[in-house]
């Protein structure tokens, strides 16, 4: 029986009105399409249609909760144009897809700091911080994805004008550092406190075995900001570890080529198939679980809102602790046999074996007993 608790259109119908928010009549008021897909097969070709506010072209990616927690965009700047200045009182984090160019983000002080990127490059928009995207290129489009907290900010002022036009410097998130875009960074644990990585792609990753696999993992805070963001890289030959969180988590493959399982509890395994610029959106609770099928490491960035992330009394997110101690994170131990088969069946089209007896090894040290309920 599958999870998904979808009602009857009778009980739907009572709660419609509240479905409609300030955000999604704001977005649809944008006169872009909405994309409300968990997945998007190439964001360096989804479609998009011109945006009179920003002067460039885009389309919205919405899942299911994007009106209450975060939302994406993709957006385009034709060769040799730019966007339009904005300012917003919502945060926003970038990942560059296409092409070259800079931006400008200055404050009502005076402060203007300009710096350069190109396809890789990854950086948050200070909060309400005018900031100016520019096409560095002449001949080619730049293109962008990036996702911001504006729903539960529209929703509470419910004011546009109010959301683009608030004169207020915010001097604790940015105040004129000349350096505040250089590629610099403190590293604190797992986290990199930063505002700028030039080339997300290739940037040195720590290891993180909790996660299964032999993965590297880093973590971001960007733009002294309260989303969060974080990339993992799994070897040739392994997959992750299954769990389930909340909504939000934009995954967007930056090198390599697989599949991604996502299934409600109960219900069958939906297969996504990925390779770079892919995007995968995993709905509220569903479990998901990540496979390498290539020759090469895959990584991918993942965009989240705070609000996704469920953590025990420690601070630890629950996506990272075994269901067997009340976590969600299904262990290679507790998977289900087809898991392991249809991996083994997709690494041998491409002549590849699975490379796991390490992972499976290193779990069963320090794998908790099973409770006395069953956790598959
Ligand atoms: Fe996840």
């Amino acid at each position: 029986m599958a999870e998904t608790a979808i009602v009857s259109e009778e009980l739907a119908k009572k709660f419609a009105t509240e479905k409609d928010t300030p955000y999604t009549r704001w977005v649809r008021a944008e006169g872009l399409d909405i994309i409300g897909a968990h997945y998007v097969p190439s964001l360096h070709t989804v479609e998009l249609k011109p945006w009179a506010r920003r002067g460039g072209k885009g389309v919205f990616i919405n899942h299911e909760a994007s009106r209450t927690s975060n939302d994406c965009y993709v957006c385009e700047i034709a060769p040799g144009q730019k966007l339009a200045p904005q300012r917003q009182l919502f945060e926003e984090m970038i990942l560059v897809l296409d092409g070259r160019g800079s931006t400008s983000v200055w404050n009502d002080a005076g402060s203007r700091i300009t710096f350069e990127w190109k396809a890789g490059a990854l950086f948050a928009i200070p909060l309400n911080t005018y900031h100016q995207h520019f096409n560095g290129s002449g001949r080619e489009p730049a293109r962008y994805v990036a996702v911001t907290n504006a729903p539960p900010v529209i929703n509470l002022y419910e004011d546009i004008d109010f959301i683009f036009g608030t004169k207020h410097d915010f001097r604790g998130r940015f105040n004129g550092e000349p350096d505040y875009f250089s590629a610099k960074g403190e590293q604190k644990g797992l986290l990199l406190q930063t505002n700028f990585v030039a080339d997300a792609v290739n940037l040195s990753l720590i290891s993180a075995k909790e996660r299964g696999a032999g993965g590297g993992h880093i973590r971001f805070n960007m733009a002294k900001g309260s989303m969060n963001s974080h990339i993992s890289q799994f070897p040739v030959g392994t997959y992750k570890k299954a769990h389930c969180h909340g909504p939000g988590a934009h995954v967007i493959i930056l090198s390599g080529e697989g599949y991604s399982l996502m299934w409600p509890e109960g219900d069958a395994p939906r297969r996504y198939e990925w390779q770079v610029g892919s995007m995968i959106v995993p709905p509220n609770m569903w479990l998901h679980q990540h496979f390498n099928t290539g020759t090469t490491p895959a990584r991918y960035l993942a965009f989240k809102h705070e609000g996704v992330s469920i953590r025990n009394a420690q601070g630890v997110p629950k996506a990272w602790i075994s269901r067997r101690i009340g976590g969600d994170q299904i262990d290679y131990a507790d998977e289900a046999p087809e898991i392991r088969r249809t991996f083994a069946e997709a690494l041998a089209r491409n002549g590849l074996t699975p490379k796991m007896e390490a992972a499976y090894e290193a779990e069963l040290a320090d794998l908790p007993p099973l409770p006395a309920r069953s956790v598959a």
